[in-house]
Order: structure tokens, then C-alpha cells, then sequence
């Protein structure tokens, strides 16, 4: 039967016009998701990653650096849509600060490392179907982005999502659009070769690319890690951060024993009784950022010996075809992770660097830190903290978790700059000119309540103590 449902599947991209590597890569996903393969990568198969260099422990040659900087290109991952926060567009059309959104941020961080550096530094986006035309619209405002007559952005590719009874792919008449989705991250170097960027890049003579998540601010384009980078000749390099208590999620990297060679494990692929393996930040102490770097040669060549497959880690991501409908047909989504590259390239490597190159914003509690005063903008638009102490934000998710709610109940950022914690649980509405300091603890009362202008919250609060 699932025979029938991969056919069917070719078929309708082909139909469709998606690129033959893309179909082949979802093929060879396609068998794995078959027979059942788990993807497990067992604890006692790998052994841990304890000392990864540090970038601030390098030399690295200031015109080296430059050099270096001067041939690589800068991609953002811009093809979710941050359904977390029930978003229906690309995350990084939110405003995040000063009257400026993600992608105005990313596009201020690019032009200034370009005048400081003397460097070409080409910035491209990896859009989906779901973001391309509004984050094009929007890059519109800026005519003199595009370098050397490249391209913006590049368009991920589209596959079917399929029924989770029998693997076929699914229909949904009222809505066709929902019948599609894009692979994951991990599309990245099929959509690179594929939409011809890749090698209109080469043509140009950039060598590195440096990758990170289009909501992570913090990775912006740095010299030092391009001169680190190219002097290493390694074809791969990922980044690192040292994990503290707070750090459970995100992946590690490991060494795997059979052969040395490094691997990332993700959440998706440990067992569920080797989890406290995986949250140990002392027996795995450095975390993935999804900040990356590759040889755009490299990463041809290794594409050429593999046909266009790479082999990714299968991701199988189960979900309803319309994701907004809890009751709709229950479908699977095969995607893949770019970071899992790490082990296709001989002689991949990896860096730890500083804690301020990771600043992804999943939830309105990130985003609401960003928007506070705990960050202002430099002249370089880098997000620069203005206070030693780490506030941590628990925001309701019920009053909270999407962005319009979000929005709707806190226009104007409290100041967070003197505040270690703020938990608000209930429907609270903040005035302007609000205050937090230390530990604030808003109580849930009865119903709706407002923060008053001008306050300062401390301890615990309830609507009657305001
Ligand atoms: P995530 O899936 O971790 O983040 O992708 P997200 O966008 O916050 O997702 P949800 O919907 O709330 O779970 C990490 C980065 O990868 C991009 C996203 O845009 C984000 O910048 N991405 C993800 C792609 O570019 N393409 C994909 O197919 C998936």
C-alpha cells in the first residue's frame, strides 16, 4: 500500500514542478519512514564532546579575518512560520524593537559588518512558500542589499504531507495549500543546490557560508569565527554553547565511537530512558546553537558523491494537516535537521562560543526580554545587554502564548533591567511606565486586571494589592 503512496507522492510533485533532487532526497526519507527506522543514536554508542576550542582563546589574524569575511555569505533560515507563537507568516516580520522588525535587524547587522570590514558579504534568505513574498515585499526597502547581482533569498522546496494511516498523500479540498509543507532546515543544502544558488555563489568565488536561525539576533556576521573557520580548512564547523541548568533542550554534539566522527543528536533521537543522559549539562556540557558554518566546495563535492541525497537524519514530525484544527486528518511531515550535516563531512568541526551568539526567540517570553530594556541596539545593530542579571520570564500561556494576546496585554515592555523574575499568571493588562524589580509574582485573580501605569512590581501580587 505505501508503495502506491510513494508513487503517488513523486507524482504529485513532479506534477507540482518540485526539483528531482528534492523528490529523490524525500524518496530515500520515504523508505526509512517504511520501515519504521527509529534514528536512536544510544548513549553508550557515542562518547561525550568535553573540550571543543574556544573562540576566545584564539589568535586569529585580524586580515586573515576580513579576508576571510570578505567570501562568505550570510543565511538566515526564514521558512517557519513560528506556530508556536501563532504566527501565519514569517517570525521575522514581528517587531522586535526601536520600530524594527527581525528582518530589519538582520539586514542593519550585514550593512554595518560590510562597512566595517570592507566586505562584500552577501545576505541571502531561505524562504519557504509560506514567507517568501512577504519577507521579499519587505526586503524591498532596501535596494542596494543584493551584491554582486545575487539573489535575496532562495525558495525551499515543497513536499507532500502524508496520511498517518497509510503513507499516502493527503487531500484537503478546502484548503489545497495545506495539502504541502517544506522538509525542515535541513532542506537547506538541497534547495541551495537546486534553486542554482550554490553554484551562482562559487561562480562568484564565496567559499563559507555562515547559517543561523532568522529569529536568532545574536548570531551576527563575525570576522574572527570566518578567519577561525577558514584557517581550520575544515568543510564543516558548528557552534557551540557552554550549558547551564536552564539548558534541557536543544541538541548536543557527541563523538561517535565506531569511527570519530563528531554527530549532533537531537531530542528526536534519544530514547525516551536515555533522556537524562541528554539534559545532563555535565556529562554533555556544550549545546548546539544552529549557528553553522560550511565550504560552499565542500558541501559541492560532497553532493556530488552522494547524488544530490545527503542522508540527513529522518525527522518524522507528526501533525494534523491543518494545523490550526486539532480534529483534522492526523498527517506526518518528513523533515530533516541542517545541523545533522555535521556527519557527512570528514573532518567536520566545532567551536564554543560566547553565550550572547544564542538568542533564539520561540516564545513571547524571549521576545518580551528583547523588547524590555534589558537590550538596546548598538551602532552596529547588535543587541547589546545592558544589565548583568539574567531575568527569567513565565508568562500564562493561556493569556500569553500567542502573539496578538501577547500584544494586546503588554504594549509597552515593563522594565526588566533591575528584575531576576517576573511569573504572571491570569489576564493582566500592563500600563506604560511599569517597573519590575527583583522577583515579581502576578497572582491570577478572579478575572481581567490591570497593571496600573507607573507601578513597580515586587513579590507576590494580586489584583486586590494593586
Ligand atoms: P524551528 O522550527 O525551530 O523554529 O526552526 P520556529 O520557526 O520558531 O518554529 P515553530 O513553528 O514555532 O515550531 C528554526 C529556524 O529554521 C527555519 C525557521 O524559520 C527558524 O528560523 N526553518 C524551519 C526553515 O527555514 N525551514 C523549515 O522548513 C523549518
Amino acid at each position: 500500500m505505501s508503495e502506491a503512496g510513494l508513487v503517488a507522492a513523486q507524482q504529485k510533485m513532479t506534477k507540482a514542478g518540485v526539483d528531482q533532487a528534492a523528490i529523490d532526497v524525500f524518496t530515500s526519507y520515504y523508505h526509512q519512514l517504511e520501515e519504521g527506522g527509529t534514528g536512536l543514536i544510544r548513549e553508550d554508542t557515542i562518547s561525550p564532546l568535553t573540550d571543543p576550542p574556544m573562540l576566545d582563546e584564539l589568535d586569529v589574524d585580524d586580515a586573515a579575518a576580513a579576508q576571510a569575511l570578505d567570501r562568505t555569505v550570510i543565511i538566515k533560515l526564514n521558512g517557519g512560520l513560528g506556530t508556536s507563537m501563532g504566527l501565519d507568516r514569517a517570525k521575522s516580520l514581528l517587531e522586535v524593537r526601536d520600530g524594527k522588525t527581525f528582518l530589519d535587524i538582520v539586514v542593519d547587522q550585514v550593512v554595518a559588518a560590510r562597512r566595517t570590514y570592507g566586505a562584500r558579504l552577501p545576505l541571502l534568505f531561505m524562504n519557504s512558500f509560506n514567507t517568501r513574498d512577504d519577507t521579499l515585499a519587505h526586503l524591498a526597502r532596501y535596494p542596494e542589499l543584493s551584491v554582486d547581482g545575487l539573489p535575496l533569498d532562495f525558495l525551499q522546496n515543497e513536499e507532500p504531507k502524508l496520511r498517518a494511516d497509510d503513507l499516502t498523500p493527503v487531500e484537503w479540498p478546502a484548503d489545497p495549500s495545506l495539502e504541502w509543507c517544506p522538509p525542515g532546515h535541513g532542506d537547506l543544502y538541497t534547495a541551495l543546490l537546486g534553486s542554482g544558488v550554490l553554484d551562482k555563489l562559487l561562480a562568484k568565488g564565496f567559499k563559507y557560508a555562515s547559517v543561523s536561525n532568522g529569529d536568532n539576533l545574536g548570531a551576527v556576521p563575525d570576522a574572527r569565527l570566518a578567519g577561525w573557520f577558514a584557517a581550520s580548512g575544515a568543510p564543516y564547523a558548528a557552534e557551540l554553547c557552554r550549558r547551564t541548568i536552564n539548558d534541557k533542550k536543544g541538541g548536543h554534539l557527541a563523538v561517535r565511537k565506531s569511527d570519530g566522527q563528531l554527530i549532533l543528536r537531537d531530542t528526536a533521537q534519544t530514547a525516551p530512558e536515555e533522556m537524562s543522559y541528554f539534559t545532563d549539562e555535565f556529562r554533555h556540557p556544550y549545546f548546539h546553537t544552529n549557528n553553522l558554518w560550511f565550504d560552499l566546495e565542500a558541501l559541492r563535492r560532497v553532493l556530488d558523491e552522494r547524488h544530490g541525497v545527503l542522508g540527513l537524519h529522518l525527522i518524522r514530525n507528526e501533525k494534523t494537516v491543518d494545523p490550526k484544527d486539532a480534529d483534522s486528518t492526523p498527517v506526518i511531515q518528513i523533515e530533516s535537521a541542517m545541523g545533522g550535516a555535521i556527519e557527512v563531512f570528514d573532518g567536520a568541526t566545532c567551536i564554543c562560543v560566547d553565550r550572547s551568539r544564542f538568542l533564539p526567540v520561540k516564545t513571547t517570553n524571549e521576545l518580551l526580554l528583547l523588547r524590555s530594556d534589558v537590550y538596546s541596539l548598538d551602532d552596529s545593530a547588535h543587541l547589546v545587554k545592558n544589565t548583568d542579571t539574567t531575568c527569567e520570564i513565565d508568562l500564562d500561556k493561556h493569556f500569553y502564548k500567542k502573539i496578538n494576546d501577547f500584544s494586546k496585554r503588554i504594549p509597552e515592555p515593563p522594565s526588566l533591567r533591575a528584575a531576576t523574575r517576573l511569573a504572571v499568571a491570569g489576564d493582566w493588562t500592563f500600563g506604560s511606565g511599569v517597573t519590575v524589580s527583583g522577583k515579581a509574582h502576578l497572582v491570577a485573580g478572579n478575572g481581567p486586571a490591570t497593571v496600573p501605569d507607573g507601578s513597580t512590581l515586587t513579590g507576590e501580587i494580586t489584583p486586590e494589592t494593586l
